[in-house]
């Protein structure tokens, strides 16, 4: 039978319990999730491309089998097919995700219309929370424990200088 691949791609910088929700439903739908760290973004990441990938492999240690963890350059399409997903995966949180996702869906789609996009709708208690409220929150001296998974957060209190 064939699988169910799909690519779940982002900068995931870092990694926050909002990416894992999406990411855990996501292996509920498909027989297979790639989770791929985009790995020359336009911004400046806080957290190296392999640091993140530890990290995003820390936190999906319970879900072999269905989770692979990588990294890609160039278009999005492209690894999708390199890996062999029918899918990219993006959750979407409040109406602002909206429109840039939608352009990037649209656009994917017209790239190669093998490939659509899958959007799951964000867990309400993860609305507001994004990788760079938790990157500021943590900088400032924030806790931050209840946004990311234990990993991540030791490595953002490493990270600004507040190792315990
Ligand atoms: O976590 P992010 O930063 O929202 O993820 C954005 C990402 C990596 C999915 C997006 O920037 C992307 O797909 N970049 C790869 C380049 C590409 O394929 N561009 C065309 C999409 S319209």
């Amino acid at each position: 039978m064939t699988q169910r691949v799909a690519l779940y791609p982002g900068s995931f910088d870092p990694i926050t319990t909002g990416h894992l929700d999406i990411l855990e439903r996501a292996a509920t739908i498909f027989d297979r999730v790639v989770v791929s760290v985009l790995r020359h973004p336009e911004k400046e990441p806080l957290f190296s491309v392999e640091e993140r990938l530890e990290l995003i492999r820390d936190a999906t240690r319970e879900m072999p089998g269905l989770i692979d963890v990588d990294s890609f350059d160039g278009l999005t399409v492209v690894h999708a097919t390199n890996v062999g997903a029918t899918a990219i995966v993006r959750g979407l949180r409040a109406v602002s995700d909206f429109e840039s996702e939608f352009q990037m869906a649209l656009m994917n789609r017209r790239l190669n219309p093998g490939i659509d996009t899958v959007f799951l709708m964000t867990s309400a208690a993860n609305v507001f929370m994004s990788s760079s409220v938790v990157k500021e929150i943590s900088e400032l001296g924030g806790d931050v424990e209840e946004f990311v998974p234990p990993a991540t957060a030791q490595a953002l209190r490493r990270r600004f200088g507040r190792a315990r």
